[in-house]
């Protein structure tokens, strides 16, 4: 076999597995929202979700503009939306 053609077929092989490794992440796990995962990392490390029973959702977007000033949680603007539309989404689960 020429030189050139190992070389593409190697090249073929060295694609497919990346084709097929770029398949996997998408399968492995089911996703948390993204606006949970924020939550998690920078919410759940002082205390759970407020049960939405208790709080409406005002309070809450309350309390993350007192939290910011008070406990000086740092939240990019992104962050913030995506957390406050997960949010809003289980508060309007009640
Ligand atoms: C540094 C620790 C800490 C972090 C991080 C934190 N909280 Fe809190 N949170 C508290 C404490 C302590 C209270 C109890 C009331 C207070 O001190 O204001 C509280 C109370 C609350 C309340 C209830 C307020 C009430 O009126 O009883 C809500 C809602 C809340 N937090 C939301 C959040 C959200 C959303 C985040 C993430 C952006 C967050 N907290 C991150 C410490 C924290």
């Amino acid at each position: 076999m020429p030189l050139f053609c190992r070389a593409s077929s190697y090249l073929l092989l060295l694609a497919l597995a990346f084709i097929t490794s770029s398949c996997q992440t998408d399968t492995t796990a089911i996703p948390i929202p993204r606006g949970e995962k924020i939550f998690r990392v920078k919410c759940s490390s002082c205390h759970i979700l407020p049960h939405p029973k208790y709080y409406s959702l005002d309070t809450i977007l309350e309390q993350i503009e007192h939290h910011k000033l008070v406990k000086k949680i740092k939240l990019t603007a992104e962050e913030e939306e995506e957390l406050i539309l997960y949010l809003q989404k289980t508060f309007s689960q009640k």
